[in-house]
């Protein structure tokens, strides 16, 4: 009556947890998103051949603290999955059983006179309803159970982790790996090719080196570090103001982040947000329903590309937002609008946190897109 997913997810979990496997899994997830910039990042010789565009579509829950392990998360995230697979296999057994015994009684039923027939129908009333009452028991089970799926999503996500914590392994094992501080330092040693490139920004004893994206192409050369909200993702269903809270999680650690911003000289990170019928200013003075949340936890007041005194869009600036608003999403008129630009204050980079709402009434949607850190390095 309920398939049993957990079963196949399970499997595919162990096969992440076998670092062999790793690569591997990547890969195929990877093949599998056409057309789409290719994500992941595989290590040969040492060196890694192809980019990272991380993210998902669906949920923003997510396993585990930030500062776990990617392992951490996996085991954590396995031990949900199979609690709630039991958990899943108990209930709808029980429902299916007691669905058995009322058809065996609807049968029974049809076979007997009619006086004991209606003597009866008391009794096959009370079994339906507590067979309901499973049911009902059962819906918040298959919820809870399609949301650990989703979770799944992010476990690609964290490969990109595991791909640096490796690339730390590899540094100790090796430790001939060349390493530079910056990308135009690698290009001035003959690096010209766009890539994954190993950086200790701030010399020896400071943060551990880490990979980063160098775009040696653009002039000054710029480096990118992504994270795990990466693609273009629907939120939808979140009424309440900033209801939809979708922590950011970097493929560096804060300090490491930070240290590359510090030895860049411009950094910035792309928003973009796709509005029907959601705004973001809820207007008069209840604030904002959509806003993001800085490196120090602050709720921000302006969007990407606006003015942080005169807050609202980048529309705002010039006064060309539509209807006169804040923003363009600020219509609010279900017709499919967008605002969108760079955060270039470096006190504020990287987005934490980004938070949604007026997604709940009808025909009320929103897609947002969070690009990487990028700065000139
Ligand atoms: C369902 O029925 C099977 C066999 O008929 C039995 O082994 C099992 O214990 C029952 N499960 C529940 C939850 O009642
Ligand atoms: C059980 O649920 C069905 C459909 O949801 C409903 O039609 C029926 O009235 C319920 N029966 C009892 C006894 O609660
Ligand atoms: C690198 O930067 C250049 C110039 O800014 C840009 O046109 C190009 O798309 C970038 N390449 C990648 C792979 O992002
Ligand atoms: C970055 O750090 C390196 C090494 O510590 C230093 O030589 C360089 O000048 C720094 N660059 C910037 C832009 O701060
Ligand atoms: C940011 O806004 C949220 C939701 O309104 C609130 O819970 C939180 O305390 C605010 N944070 C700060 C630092 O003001």
């Amino acid at each position: 009556m309920f398939r049993h997913k957990p079963t196949v997810s399970l499997l595919i979990l162990h096969c992440f947890l076998a670092v062999g496997y790793v690569t591997v899994a990547a890969k195929a997830d990877v093949d599998s998103l056409q057309g789409k910039p290719i994500a992941g990042c595989s290590f040969e010789d040492s060196q890694c051949v192809y980019h990272v565009n991380l993210g998902h579509h669906g949920t923003c829950d997510t396993t585990g603290k930030d500062g776990d392990t990617v392992l951490m998360k996996l085991v954590k995230l396995q031990n949900m999955l199979l609690e709630q697979s039991l958990l899943t296999q108990a209930v709808s057994m029980k429902y299916d059983n007691v669905t058995m015994v009322i058809q065996k009684i609807r049968s029974a039923l049809n076979s007997l006179d009619a006086v004991t027939r209606h003597e009866l129908q008391p009794l096959l009333q009370t079994v339906i309803s507590a067979n309901n009452a499973t049911r009902a028991e059962l819906a918040p089970v298959l919820t809870r159970l399609q949301t650990l799926e989703k979770e799944q999503g992010n476990v690609l996500l964290w490969l990109n982790r595991i791909e640096n914590e490796r690339a730390q392994l590899l540094l100790k094992v090796d430790a001939s790996s060349k390493v530079y501080s910056s990308c135009s330092e690698w290009k001035r040693n003959g690096h010209h090719q766009d890539g994954h490139y190993l950086l200790d920004v701030d010399g020896k004893g400071g943060v551990q080196a880490f990979y980063v994206w160098c775009n040696m192409t653009s002039s000054p050369p710029t480096a990118s570090i992504g994270h795990d909200r990466g693609l273009r993702t629907k939120t939808v269903g979140y009424e309440k103001v900033g209801s939809h809270i979708c922590k950011v999680l970097y493929d560096v650690t804060m300090r490491q982040l930070t240290a590359l911003m510090s030895n860049s000289s411009n950094c910035k990170q792309y928003f973009k947000y796709e509005c029907h019928g959601a705004l973001i200013n809820t207007g008069g003075s209840g604030g904002q329903s959509t806003w993001w949340v800085s490196r120090d936890g602050e709720n921000m007041t302006y969007l990407p590309g606006g003015d942080p005194k005169l807050g609202g869009c980048a529309c705002k600036r010039t006064n060309t937002c539509a209807g006169g608003h804040e923003c363009n999403c600020d219509m609010n008129d279900l017709t499919w609008r967008q605002d969108e630009g760079y955060i270039t204050d470096v006190s504020k980079l990287p987005v934490t946190e980004l938070r949604f709402g007026d997604t709940g009434n009808a025909g009320e949607q929103a897609y947002f897109t969070l690009g990487p850190v990028e700065c000139e390095n």
